[in-house]
């Protein structure tokens, strides 16, 4: 890589040793890669929590941490493996909180804004189209690049508090044009959409693309935030979609033949029964077992998904024998609270957590054979992270399951 002599001296270690760590962290990354230089990032959000980082994450971010570490650029965080407020309820053992505090302390100490939210594009840290930013969590990795049309790889542990500190990144994969252009095209011919659908066909087109970039037809123009937030998530949890296009809704594709000339690898066809058959592939439980847990947050909850909750529970309560968690920010959780829209559901019985999810906190504890999602990429991720069966349904179903008329 070609470096600057400013990037030097952080690599001989002028600005000290965070610094020079996150520099030889970034080269490294870039050389493998093949990237000629660093370019300038202008936000980062990175990845803290001890389900998935471990002790090894702790040491690395305390290091960092105790060594002057600070972030350069706005930089967010993604949920973590406890609720902060509520971790007793949820029966997380002391230890494992300890650990997540220690991760709490350090990204503290290196100035990240502790968000502890995996839609950070809906609140704190909301990137513009074109900029370069690098940012973990693959479902806000689709979000950002094709939502918004920023560009970022999924930036992996390690990689995104570096680029945090130098407040650059290294210029591979889809920070350059040629490897933004799609090469499967979807068309969808599905006559009415419900929430569940975008699910279901961010399911479909992940497992076909893989890693391609995927351009899709078909999507109705009004199709909503919360509703392309879930279908990105599920694309990169069912396949390793960090980029889509949508033909006449995301700005790449307004802008330009997202296939710049030339013809798709292949052409894909959506049905309404392609949809149904991956609803089934995806719940894995058997049909008349009982369900222990349902869960509603994945993605983090907007304000708006919450009030559909709210509407669709009134007159209704949890059932005795069944537990309802909703997860979402606590920022969401405190908006909520001034609409009016918790207290009446806490009364009814739901357990709300906030700035962490069923997927990645450990639930295991808990013991639960069989769960309920609205969520594909919770339906596809849970079961091997916890070791159990999931029902994957539509959130009426989800409620009418957890819940009985009052
Ligand atoms: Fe977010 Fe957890 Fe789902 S981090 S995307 S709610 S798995």
């Amino acid at each position: 890589m070609i470096l600057t002599d400013e990037e030097k001296g952080i690599l001989d270690g002028k600005n000290g040793e965070a610094d020079r760590l996150a520099m030889e962290l970034l080269v490294g990354v870039g050389e493998s890669f093949g990237a000629k230089k660093l370019i300038s990032i202008s936000s980062a959000h990175i990845l803290a929590h001890f389900g998935s980082l471990h002790q090894a994450g702790i040491d690395f971010l305390e290091k960092l941490a105790e060594n002057g570490g600070k972030c350069k650029v706005p930089t967010t965080v993604d949920p973590s493996s406890v609720d902060f407020e509520r971790w007793e309820k949820f029966k997380i053992p002391k230890d494992y909180m300890e650990k997540q505090k220690r991760l709490r302390t350090a990204v503290e100490q290196l100035g990240v804004i502790p968000s502890w939210s995996c839609t950070p594009y809906q609140a704190y840290n909301v990137p513009r189209f074109g900029q370069n930013i690098a940012w973990a969590e693959s479902s806000a990795v689709a979000y950002a690049n094709s939502v918004i049309g920023a560009r970022t790889n999924r930036t992996c542990f390690g990689l995104d508090i570096s680029a945090a500190i130098i407040g650059k990144i290294p210029e591979f994969g889809l920070y350059l044009d040629e490897n933004r252009i799609g090469s499967l095209l979807f068309e969808l011919k599905i006559d009415k959409f419900s929430d569940l659908d975008y699910h279901t066909i961010g399911a479909i087109v992940g497992k076909r693309s893989g890693a391609k970039i995927p351009v899709i037809k078909g999507i109705p123009k009004d199709v909503t935030n919360d509703q392309l937030k879930c279908l990105g998530s599920a694309a990169a949890s069912a396949g390793a979609v960090a980029l889509f296009h949508i033909l006449d809704v995301t700005p790449e594709a307004k802008l330009k033949d997202p296939f710049d000339g030339k013809k798709p690898e292949e052409v894909i066809t959506i049905t309404q029964k392609d949809l149904r058959d991956m609803e089934n592939m995806i719940s894995n439980a058997e049909p008349n077992s009982r369900v222990e847990m349902v869960t509603l947050g994945c993605p983090l909850l907007s304000v708006e998904e919450l009030k559909t909750i709210f509407d669709k529970m009134k007159g209704r309560k949890v059932k005795k024998d069944i537990y309802f968690w909703i997860y979402l920010t606590k920022e969401t959780y405190d908006l909520g609270k001034k609409l009016g829209l918790i207290t009446p559901l806490e009364k009814a019985g739901v357990w709300f957590s906030t700035q962490t999810c069923a997927t990645i906190s450990p639930v295991k504890i808990w013991g639960f054979s069989h769960i309920m999602t609205n969520s594909a990429k919770c339906a596809l991720v849970t079961p091997s992270e916890h070791n159990l069966k999931v029902s994957y349904r539509d959130t009426n179903e989800c409620i009418v399951t957890a819940t009985e008329p009052l």
